[in-house]
């Protein structure tokens, strides 16, 4: 099993290999045929827990060039504000060491970047060599070298007690045992460091047959147009769905050993911040 190659910024163009790779998916279910040991969700899909990692790898490989555009676009902008409020809570200082997991495209390791000063460090982690590929780009193009490390959040390539703070943005309804990956994100914190999680969550009731209408409907719509795939955005719907809510992914962050487990919805709760110290 995979996987843990050190970029350090220097490596070679194969996004576009993985991105021809990317397959178009299917609804199956009930349950892949495949599916004879454990399962879990893709989606509203059931599928062999080994398949997710596969089939997660081909959405991103499919919309990392397209990866930005459409964040500006499906969320109106507004997932710049997320970001931003996130990093405010994170509360980061110069010569801190910030771990982004499942950082992508690098919008968190960028601002991160700007406030650890020439003392600290950020590393820009994520299982997907396209997007981090445009990660790297986007630092790069503004004057970051920043070291990269493609790696599946579950297994961390990094000592315990490393960071000051890890965050992970938008990764981990992506992924297959996410108490695994909690576990992995505490296990690197100094003690007295925290995670910042910041994730699709429950939308106020009121809202959800409007909100319901804009993803199950407009998302595909937006994905066709503007980067040629509407299943990815159809996973995205759905996987938003699956996730816990609220209070089940505080309780799963509690279970993970965080202490002082709080939550702050954003856009009446379309989006929510967690936040736990390793005490
Ligand atoms: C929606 S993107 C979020 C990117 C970035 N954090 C942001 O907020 O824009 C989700 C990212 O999670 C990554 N991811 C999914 N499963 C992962 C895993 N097991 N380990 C590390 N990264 C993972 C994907 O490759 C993808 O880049």
């Amino acid at each position: 099993m995979p996987l843990v190659r050190t970029m350090i910024a220097a490596f070679t163009d194969e996004n576009d290999r993985a991105r021809a790779a990317a397959t178009t998916m299917t609804d199956t279910s009930p349950p892949d045929e495949a599916a004879s040991g454990p399962t879990t969700h893709f989606g509203f899909q059931t599928v062999a827990e080994e398949l997710k990692q596969k089939k997660v790898a081909e959405v991103f490989s499919s919309v990392a060039r397209k990866y930005d555009l459409m964040n500006d676009l499906m969320s109106f902008g507004l997932h710049r504000l997320w970001k931003a409020f996130t990093i405010q809570l994170a509360g980061v200082r110069k010569g801190d060491r910030v771990l982004d997991v499942a950082g992508g495209t690098a919008d968190l390791s960028l601002a991160f970047a700007r406030r650890v000063g020439a003392s600290g460090q950020v590393w820009l982690t994520d299982i997907n060599h396209a997007m981090l590929a445009r990660g790297r780009d986007r630092l790069l193009d503004q004057g970051h070298a920043l070291p990269i490390v493609q790696c599946d959040a579950e297994k961390l390539p990094f000592p315990g007690d490393s960071f000051d703070c890890v965050t992970v943005a938008f990764g981990l309804r992506n992924m297959t045992h996410k108490e695994t990956a909690l576990a992995e994100m505490r296990r690197v914190l100094r003690p007295g460091g925290r995670l910042l999680a910041l994730e699709f969550s429950r939308v106020w009731k009121p809202l959800s047959p409007f909100y319901d209408l804009y993803s199950f409907k407009l998302l595909p719509w937006m994905g066709a147009r503007v980067a040629g795939d509407p299943d990815s955005y159809r996973y995205l719907a759905e996987s938003i769905r699956m996730h816990p809510d609220q209070r089940e992914f505080k309780a799963m962050m509690e279970s993970a050993g965080f202490g002082r487990v709080d939550y702050f919805n954003l856009s009446a709760g379309i989006v929510a911040v967690h936040r736990g110290y390793k005490l």
